[in-house]
């Protein structure tokens, strides 16, 4: 609950913030392929902002554009104010990337490869590479080189790379991809405390799960163009419905039952029995009594809510292709 307050809180503040990342028809060309199809994108500062879509949507080009690393076809990106064609030297100082996976010096420690990184940058303090250790939590193995370290513990270093200048504006390439449940949820703890320092984040990724819990607003592309930009709840939220489970086989009656009320219409079972229904009013409480006095008490009722595949499904009419966990 905290964390949702914290979420709207920030939310409202950032609507009236100034833009720090904004794509402008942006297009991306490669010969008869458009990977990034005419992209409107507005994020403000001190939004945590998810980039979604499947594999081959157009995220990594889209975030190769925004850091002036490859050319639109067409269209802009402004990042903070200033177009990334001209002024790309002024902006990159206020910017942090970490784009796919980090180049990092496998035979030397962690806080080496920070060392390395703080010297071409000039100006970073031995003090400032504790800091950045400590946020991304791998203080107490920072002198073990970074061969030993686990694909969660590296992608937090590319991460502790990307902050050593403090830069306003962070953009994350899918910094989950490929981590274990544990590196997850410690990457996106991460975030979270980036998020609770102000930062403006901009993350992509291919999993809602992974993004759910710390983005207020999200963006969905599909075959380089935008589906929708929603805030988080609105778009997996439960829109009134709940997950109902009963004791095995009174999950059929318990359809029927609720299909004959004006408010369960749309009432339906999950493959495993699972009965998916809108509750009357929205409000769970009457649902479970209905249930109840219907003769039907449930085991277990939830807010209903949906993963990414589902979400595509209901906005695109078709699948992403991709298995979301
Ligand atoms: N350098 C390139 N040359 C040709 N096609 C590319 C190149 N980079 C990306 N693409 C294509 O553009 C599309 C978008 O790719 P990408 O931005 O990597 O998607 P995502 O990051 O969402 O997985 C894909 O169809 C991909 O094959
Ligand atoms: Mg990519």
């Amino acid at each position: 609950m905290a964390t949702e307050t914290t979420t709207q809180v920030r939310a409202t503040r950032a609507a009236s913030a100034p833009v720090a990342l904004r794509t402008l028809g942006l297009t991306k060309r490669y010969g008869e392929r458009l990977a990034v199809d005419h992209l409107d994108l507005e994020i403000r500062q001190g939004e945590v902002f998810g980039f979604l879509g499947p594999n081959g949507a157009g995220k990594t080009t889209t975030i190769r554009m925004a850091l002036g690393l490859i050319r639109p076809t067409d269209g802009s990106v402004q990042v903070l104010g200033r177009d990334v064609a001209s002024d790309r030297a002024e902006i990159l100082p206020k910017v942090g990337a970490l784009v796919e996976q980090p180049a990092l010096y496998l035979y030397l420690s962690g806080r080496d490869n920070l060392r390395a990184i703080a010297n071409t940058l000039g100006g970073v303090s031995e003090r400032r590479i504790d800091e950045v250790l400590e946020l991304v939590a791998l203080k107490g193995r920072d002198d073990d080189r970074v061969k030993t370290y686990s694909l969660g513990m590296k992608q937090r270093l590319g991460v502790a790379m990307a902050l050593l200048h403090d830069p306003d504006l962070l953009i994350l390439d899918e910094p989950a991809n490929g981590l274990d449940p544990a590196g997850i949820v410690e990457m996106r703890d991460l975030l979270r405390q980036l998020a609770a320092q102000g930062k403006t984040v901009f993350v992509s990724s291919h999993v809602l799960t992974e993004v759910r819990q710390i983005c207020d607003r999200v963006a969905i592309l599909s075959k380089g163009k935008l589906v929708t930009v929603a805030d988080i709840d609105t778009l997996v939220g439960s829109h009134g419905a709940f997950r109902v489970t009963f004791e095995p086989g009174r999950a059929t009656e318990a359809l029927a039952a609720a299909k004959r009320q004006p408010w369960g219409a749309s009432a339906r079972l999950e493959a495993d029995g699972v009965l998916v229904v809108t509750a009357p009013d929205g409000h769970g409480r009457e649902l479970n009594l209905f249930l109840v006095n219907a003769g039907f008490a449930p085991e277990t009722i939830a807010p209903y809510s949906e993963d990414l595949e589902a979400v595509f499904l209901r906005l695109t009419g078709e699948s992403s292709g991709d298995t979301s966990r």
